[in-house]
């Protein structure tokens, strides 16, 4: 572990001042060091007080702790500051033979995608994006619904350490307050030889405590902490990924139906060109949604994109 992220550590343990005397006898370094390691952290976004003869005090902020993911989860766990896209990350993990599963994870992206390509707004700080790379080996009649998997285990670790339920729009979107703070992007790639799905990139962008959306996403999308994070994001990562390896999958897609903001509620989808009305009646082991139309068809959605008749 780096002498910054010691330091971090052991500030962010404390509510209070640690003195620049305690840091150093603690990790053996010099108090120059110390206040060297300080100036790190606030480079990296980090508000930390500092008070002649009282220490340090971390104010805000949090920094990424790729160890401690890998200790918790045990993930292998990439990490990349100057990515463009954590799921670009993982193929060119994928070609360089990495071991999976593997976590990759920035701290910002410059060319982040989403779902239909398009773009996923990014900021320098407060958000978590990470792509996890599995592989499956499998049949794609018999992968298991990765996109509904992960989306469970975002809500369900939000839930847990912070009591705030969020909710899922079908497919991939995670919701709080009606405005979208989460996205899941899940890319699969086969082999033409065997015809099995060799690799799954499942991508998440997370809204944790970011606070400068362009005006054009404000109406739309938030943030899981407005005021200050009273977790940090180390430990949504390793919740996430904790949940969604050791959950049963059939116990993850019940949650996701109960979280569903779709489920039981009219929704409006475009097909050929045309516009269809009907209840979101019920969402198969598989991730599709079944609309009940209004002149008694039903309707089978595999992807896509569904409006809520009511927003
Ligand atoms: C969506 O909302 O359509 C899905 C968004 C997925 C964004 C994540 S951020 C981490 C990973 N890297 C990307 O470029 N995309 C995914």
């Amino acid at each position: 572990m780096k002498t910054y992220e010691a330091i971090y550590q052991m500030l962010a343990q404390k509510d209070d001042f640690v003195t620049g005397k305690v840091l150093g006898e603690e990790l053996s370094i010099s108090r120059t060091a110390v206040w060297k390691a300080i100036q790190t952290l606030e480079k990296k976004g980090l508000a930390i007080e500092s008070v002649k003869n009282r220490g340090y005090r971390l104010l805000s902020g949090d920094l990424f702790l790729p160890d401690i993911i890998e200790q918790t989860t045990g993930i292998k766990v990439f990490f990349n500051t100057k990515s463009s896209s954590t799921q670009l990350d993982a193929k060119a993990g994928i070609e360089k033979g990495n071991p999976s599963p593997a976590l990759y994870l920035a701290p910002c992206q410059t060319a982040a995608r989403g779902r239909f390509s398009r773009p996923f707004f990014t900021p320098e700080s407060g958000g978590i994006y990470m792509s996890l790379h599995l592989q499956p080996q499998l049949p794609f009649k018999q992968l298991p619904s990765y996109t509904l998997m992960a989306a469970t285990s975002v809500v369900k670790a939000i839930s847990r350490l912070t009591g705030i339920e969020a909710e899922i729009k079908w497919v991939n979107d995670i919701y709080l307050d009606g405005k979208k703070v989460a996205g899941i992007l899940t890319e699969a790639m086969s082999s033409v030889e065997t015809g099995l799905i060799t690799d799954v990139i499942i991508g998440m962008g997370i809204n944790f405590h970011v606070t400068d959306f362009p005006e054009e996403l404000q109406s739309k999308a938030s943030s899981i902490f407005s005021g200050k994070p009273t977790i940090t994001r180390n430990q949504l990562i390793s919740e996430i990924w904790n949940i969604f390896f050791r959950t049963p999958k059939d116990d993850l897609i019940k949650v996701y139906k109960e979280k569903s903001l779709v489920l039981n509620r009219q929704v409006t989808f475009v097909e050929n060109d045309q516009v269809y009305k009907g209840i979101a009646a019920d969402i198969t082991d598989t991730g599709q949604l079944i609309v009940q139309l209004e002149n008694g068809q039903e309707k089978v959605l595999n992807s896509g994109e569904i409006s809520l008749s009511s927003w």
